[in-house]
């Protein structure tokens, strides 16, 4: 029973990161894009991401803990890089690309905010925004993957 429980709340804590992913991707940055002042744009998207930032670093601390877990209780460490495993795989490379982001971000943000009157603000809009839907689409293939592989051996 340990395994399911263990299962269930690493899918929760997934579903409650990727949900604010989508929803910053679909919903905020389309808004952003089309809003007039730039400067009020930039701010809108600076508190909307520092709110889903903090609480995605608890996230990525709860999924990894109950990865590694899952891991363990199911002996998978070592079919861990083989197909058998490819959606495992697919996890471990979208939660390493945010632990890095979440580690980081503060010199990321910096970086790309630091000379507005260098960098057109709508432009550094579309980037992010891009950049956004290229980590959502990577992060629902992990989600697919993972179900996909999984499920595949019951058939
Ligand atoms: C340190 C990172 C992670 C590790 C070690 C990990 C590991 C695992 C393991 C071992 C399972 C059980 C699969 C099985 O029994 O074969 C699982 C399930 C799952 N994981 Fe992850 N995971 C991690 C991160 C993620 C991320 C980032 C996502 C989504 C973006 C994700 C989505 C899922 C889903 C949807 C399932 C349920 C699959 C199912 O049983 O239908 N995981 N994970």
């Amino acid at each position: 029973m340990l395994v399911p429980i263990i299962t269930a709340m690493h899918v929760v804590t997934v579903l409650l990161w990727i949900g604010g992913v989508s929803f910053v991707t679909i919903i905020i940055f389309p808004m952003l894009v089309r809003m007039g002042d730039s400067l009020e744009k930039v701010l809108m998207f600076q508190s909307v991401e520092n709110v889903f930032v903090r609480l995605a670093r608890y996230y990525v601390v709860v999924v990894g803990i109950t990865g590694f877990l899952l891991l363990y209780l199911t002996d998978q460490f070592s079919k861990l890089f083989t197909m058998q495993t490819l959606g495992i795989t697919f996890m471990l490379i979208v939660w390493g690309l945010y632990s890095f982001i979440l580690l980081f971000e503060r010199k990321i943000f910096a970086k790309v905010f630091a000379d507005n009157k260098k960098y057109d603000p709508d432009k550094i809009m579309v980037l992010l925004s891009r950049a956004h839907w290229f980590i959502l689409a990577l992060s629902l293939t992990a989600v697919f993957m993972g179900v996909l592989v999984n499920h595949s051996k019951n058939f």
